[in-house]
């Protein structure tokens, strides 16, 4: 196990009917709040005049950013970091998905910072400056944004989604109540699984030895994860799935499973294209690349943690791991395609191959993929996984 630090300090208020803590959270950070939300799903189901009543409650002068878009805009961070200058904001007030916390973390540094909002993200992880206190309210399980630094923010100009984050953009308190979750639609509950899923996968796929805490703690995490999707995709109302993907949603992310490992990612940095060039749903993509890539990065040195992993997590009984692996990768595939996740690019609009070349060179010089990967990806190799995902696979 490598060395490393962790150190999450965000206060999480876990559980039913807590925003009557609401008024006491903000007021330790001020009176001035800068509410953010998305395109209005808050306002259908009633959080929205909630949340609202509990700000008054505790006196505040709330201004609004609303219409934060999924893979969320640097013009909307803009648009936010003019709102809080113009206004002193104090505090922001993030509800909604990770789109919303994101932009909401950019928007926080942004405050502090004479620079456009893209030359911020383009600070990347090496961002260290201030920010205002953040406080959310989630409402979709996926991408543990709730309880890490990282905001994803997307340049459609350019074609770039990038993270960046620092110390300062964690957020102070985040309420998760699994009831915010239940008009979640299928496909997005089906997405934000699979998003949790990968965030575990990711860090699991690592050739660092001796991380039994953290491998078993991941294998745990995603039998949760595949156990209650169906359940809230049946029932969306289903308290306990719906917890259970919250609180995992959180420490997938959190930096509990995936401390103490080195190296980076690989899905992520080839899924970030996908987004930035077609705008696509974050954890769709995911989903579509993951058992592709699996099968690319499937060698002899990997076969065994990969047969560890048809064991663990699907109960897989062959002791060949080449075939384990094989079986394990389908079972993978085919329990996406079961959750209603389109599994071909060709279904979320992207027809044809004219631009992997151009991804796949984004991907490969936004990462370090061709070096620190589980598997290292050269242009060429992210190419071939695109390719693999325009038509239908077996595994098997
Ligand atoms: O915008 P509204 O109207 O709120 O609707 C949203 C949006 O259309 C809807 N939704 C959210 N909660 C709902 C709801 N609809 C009904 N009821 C509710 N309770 O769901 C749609 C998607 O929301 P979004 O916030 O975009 O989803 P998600 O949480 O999956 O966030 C995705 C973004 O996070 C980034 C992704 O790349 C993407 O940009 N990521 C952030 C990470 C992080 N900060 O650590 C890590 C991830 O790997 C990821 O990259
Ligand atoms: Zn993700």
């Amino acid at each position: 196990m490598e060395n490393f630090k962790f150190h999450v300090s965000t206060d999480i208020r876990f559980g039913k009917d807590r925003l009557g803590e609401l008024p006491e959270v903000i007021k330790t950070y001020g009176q001035r709040v800068l509410l953010v939300y998305g395109g209005g799903s808050i306002k259908k189901n009633g959080l929205y005049d909630e949340v609202m009543t509990r700000l008054n409650e505790a006196t505040c002068e709330v201004f609004e950013l609303s219409g934060v878009e999924p893979n969320p805009r640097v013009e909307t961070v803009q648009r936010g970091i003019d709102l809080c200058k113009e206004h002193k904001i104090e505090v922001i007030l993030a509800v909604g998905g990770g789109s919303t916390i994101d932009c909401s973390k950019a928007v926080a540094a942004g405050f502090y910072s004479d620079k456009k909002a893209w030359d911020l993200v383009l600070e990347r992880r090496s961002f260290n400056g201030p920010a205002l206190p953040i406080v959310t309210i989630l409402t979709l399980a996926a991408t543990g944004s709730e309880m890490n630094v990282g905001a994803v923010i997307s340049n459609m100009q350019t074609n770039q989604k990038l993270g960046m984050g620092g110390p300062s953009t964690l957020p102070k308190v985040s309420f998760l109540d699994p009831q915010n979750t239940f008009t979640v639609p299928k496909i997005q509950t089906a997405a934000g699984s699979a998003d949790i899923l990968s965030h575990l996968f990711e860090s699991y796929f690592n050739l660092t030895p001796g991380t039994d805490v953290q491998d078993g703690i991941s294998e745990g995490l995603m039998k949760s994860v595949i156990k209650n999707c169906p359940i809230a995709l049946e029932t969306p109302d289903d308290y306990d799935a719906r917890a259970n993907l919250m609180w995992a949603s959180s420490l997938a992310l959190n930096g509990l499973t995936g401390s103490g490992k080195k190296g980076v990612w690989s899905c992520h940095a080839m899924e970030h294209e996908l987004s930035a060039f077609y705008d696509i749903t974050h954890g769709i993509g995911l989903a579509i690349i993951t058992p592709r890539w699996m099968l690319h990065v499937l060698n002899e040195d990997t076969a065994p943690k990969f047969a560890r992993f048809a064991k663990e997590v699907w109960g897989i009984t062959e002791t060949v791991p080449e075939i384990a692996a094989s079986l394990a990768i389908q079972k993978t595939y085919d329990y996406f395609k079961a959750c209603g996740i389109p599994m071909t690019l060709p279904e979320v609009g992207i027809s044809d191959e004219s631009k992997f070349a151009e991804m796949a060179k984004q991907a490969v010089a936004q990462s370090a993929i061709a070096t620190q990967a589980f598997v290292p990806l050269s242009e060429e190799d992210v190419v071939a996984i695109y390719q693999a995902s325009m038509t239908e696979s077996s595994y098997v």
